[in-house]
């Protein structure tokens, strides 16, 4: 018995960017991009597509495979780094276009590991009350976060959400456990800072602005590195063997450092879920939208053990084992 997945969901604005269209506003090409990091296309919001309109969006997907009503979820948290506002939360909006009148909602910020932290946070409070549900969502609009300017970084991100509804089930089935982490020390490798203070004695000297900031090189050595790291004390924590996974479902950050991760760990290539090529780097949203397209293409059997693993701004990272 355990906290299991009864449903998943998501939601990916319509517009589709491609390379090619990315060609015309930076220096850039489809085959720098395609081999540097396997993404092809990306899709980007649009007017009315904030952050907790597509969440809310994955989340109806959710409950409907569910089987649970709105008025039935009893905590909503959303794991976003781009809400359109600071405060309320991306969640409350999302608990008002729900309508999900019972629940309480709030938002963590963990950049790109934020789903795999905010299901951990989940699986506590249905283990501390078997009998809450709750939606845990991925969402982002990081197009709005993106200098558009910087080809390091404007090729990379897309915009999208993803949605799982939680609760307690009977039976040998749910989250097996996850190990996350944070350095703190290493914040300015992958940053953001929000607008300007309005208090003069707080203006940070070093802010360059409201965009994500990246040293590329950089993120992608430690990111192998720790989910490696990460992978490898979770298994040894819950005693699963790597070769019992049936699935790894890893955030879609770049294809390069997927590979790298599957060539160190030894694990086949086609247990890995990949979607990048798709949707981009979708941060937040990223592993929960992969989620739902593995579970909608029937790749996760009941009994098959599901690993994710994530790193992010912060730095963030961590991995999750599941009994699907
Ligand atoms: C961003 C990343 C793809 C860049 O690849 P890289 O091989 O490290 O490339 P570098 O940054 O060293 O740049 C190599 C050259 O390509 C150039 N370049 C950078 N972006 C480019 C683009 N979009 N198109 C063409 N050239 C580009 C650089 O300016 C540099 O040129 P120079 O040699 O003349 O200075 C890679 O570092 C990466 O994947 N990092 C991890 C990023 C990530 O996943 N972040 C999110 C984690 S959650």
């Amino acid at each position: 018995m355990g906290t299991a997945i009864l449903g998943t969901g998501a939601y990916l604005p319509e517009r589709v960017v491609t390379n090619q269209d990315l060609e015309k506003i930076v220096d850039t090409s489809d085959e720098w991009i395609q081999t540097r990091t396997g993404i092809s296309t990306r899709r980007i919001g649009g007017q009315g597509d904030e952050t907790y309109r597509l969440a809310a969006r994955a989340a109806e997907k959710a409950l409907q495979m569910a089987e649970v009503s709105a008025y039935e979820i009893d905590l909503i948290i959303v794991a976003t780094i781009s809400s359109h506002m600071l405060m309320p939360s991306c969640a409350c909006f999302v608990q008002k276009e729900l309508g999900a009148g019972r629940a309480f909602a709030f938002d963590i910020n963990a950049a790109c590991s934020g789903f795999v932290y905010a299901l951990d946070l989940a699986d506590k409070y249905i283990q501390a009350d078997p009998n809450k549900k709750i939606l845990v969502i991925g969402a982002e609009t990081l197009s709005s976060r993106t200098n558009w300017d910087d080809r390091n970084t404007c090729i990379l991100f897309g915009d999208g959400a993803g949605a799982v509804v939680l609760g307690h089930v009977e039976g040998n089935r749910g989250v097996i456990g996850a190990k996350l982490f944070s350095d703190g020390n290493l914040w300015r490798l992958l940053h953001m800072h929000t607008a300007a203070s309005c208090n003069p004695e707080l203006v940070q000297s070093e802010s360059p602005g409201a965009h994500i900031v990246m040293e590329g090189r950089e993120v992608f050595k430690y990111a192998v590195k720790a989910m490696e790291e990460a992978i490898i004390l979770l298994l040894d924590q819950e005693q699963v063997a790597l070769d019992a996974i049936k699935l790894v479902i890893p955030h879609q950050a770049n294809i390069r450092i997927l590979n790298k991760l599957v060539e160190r760990l030894g694990i086949r290539a086609e247990k890995v879920f990949i979607n990048v090529q798709k949707y981009g780097n979708t941060s937040a949203a990223s592993i929960p939208i992969a989620l739902d397209e593995a579970n909608r293409d029937s790749r996760m059997q009941p009994g098959d053990i599901v690993l994710l693993c994530s790193f992010g701004g912060g730095f963030t990272w961590g991995a999750t084992l599941i009994r699907w």
